[in-house]
């Protein structure tokens, strides 16, 4: 486990009754509590993580970059790049939140792997991509407008070279909405489990409403297939998460 991933102070943001519920913000609170709060929240966090790893041990090419869109801590580009042996390789990782990158930053420090991680302070939206054999974008493409979801991955699209893999880790949206209930419903037990009260989940989705906005997977492969792909499909999915595939 990568120190991006150890507990961190516990997350109690939402542990109070607030009144008016503030809109979800990536600032220096959240960074605080991080780890704890997107490990107690999204089942599969870790798996998904270390799975990252795996893939980039396939995946990625001598010479060529990979990318780590809306990186917070660098969980993922730590799990990638203790499995990178290829020379030449670059893990830029992106996030727009500057409290998340000082703290990414930190943490990179105490990392001894020798690929070299590039930070980038920057709307993901508005990077170029390039030279890529391996992209990954774990839980952060639910965050984008929908209307810049075709863009952005289009540019993916373009910028990944031949083999090169896209993994996109994201909060589902079900159809019949009885399903979409039943799994929101086994969420919650999850996060019940790790010690979330009933008003810290109600305040926490309030405060992720129109911030956070999940989509079905039939959205997600068919937007991957729009771009170019010949194939996606989860490989992981534990409750309304799931993580996809998509190969160039
Ligand atoms: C749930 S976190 C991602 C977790 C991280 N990938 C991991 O696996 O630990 C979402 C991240 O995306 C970032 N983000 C959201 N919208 C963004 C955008 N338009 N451009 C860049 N980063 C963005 C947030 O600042 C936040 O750090």
């Amino acid at each position: 486990m990568s120190d991006a991933n150890r507990p961190s102070a516990r997350d109690d943001l939402f542990a109070s009754p607030l009144g008016n519920i503030p809109r979800f913000a990536f600032d220096q609170a959240v960074v605080d509590v991080f780890p704890d709060m997107i490990q107690r929240s999204v089942p599969g966090y870790q798996t998904i993580i270390n799975l990252c790893g795996e893939l980039a041990a396939r995946f990625v090419q001598a010479d060529s970059n990979c990318y780590d869109l809306g990186c917070s801590l660098g969980a993922s580009s730590l799990a990638i790049r203790q499995q990178i042996q290829q020379p030449g390789v670059t893990i830029v990782a992106v996030d727009n939140s500057a409290a998340m990158l000082a703290r990414c930053q930190t943490l990179l420090q105490s990392d001894q792997a020798a690929t070299a991680v590039e930070l980038v302070e920057a709307d993901i939206c508005d990077i170029e991509i390039n030279n890529a054999s391996l992209v990954v974008m774990n839980f952060t493409l639910q965050f984008i407008a929908i209307e810049k979801r075709q863009a952005l991955l289009e540019k993916i699209y373009a910028g990944l070279n031949p083999g090169g893999c896209l993994v996109i880790s994201e909060k589902l949206l079900f159809e019949p909405e009885s399903l979409n209930q039943l799994l929101s419903e086994l969420h919650h037990q999850f996060k019940s489990a790790q010690g979330y009260s009933d008003l810290e989940i109600s305040q926490k989705r309030d405060s992720l409403e129109n911030i956070l906005i999940p989509e079905t997977l039939e959205t997600h492969i068919n937007r991957i297939k729009a771009c170019g792909f010949n194939s996606a499909s989860p490989w992981f999915q534990c409750f309304n998460f799931a993580s996809l595939v998509a190969v160039k």
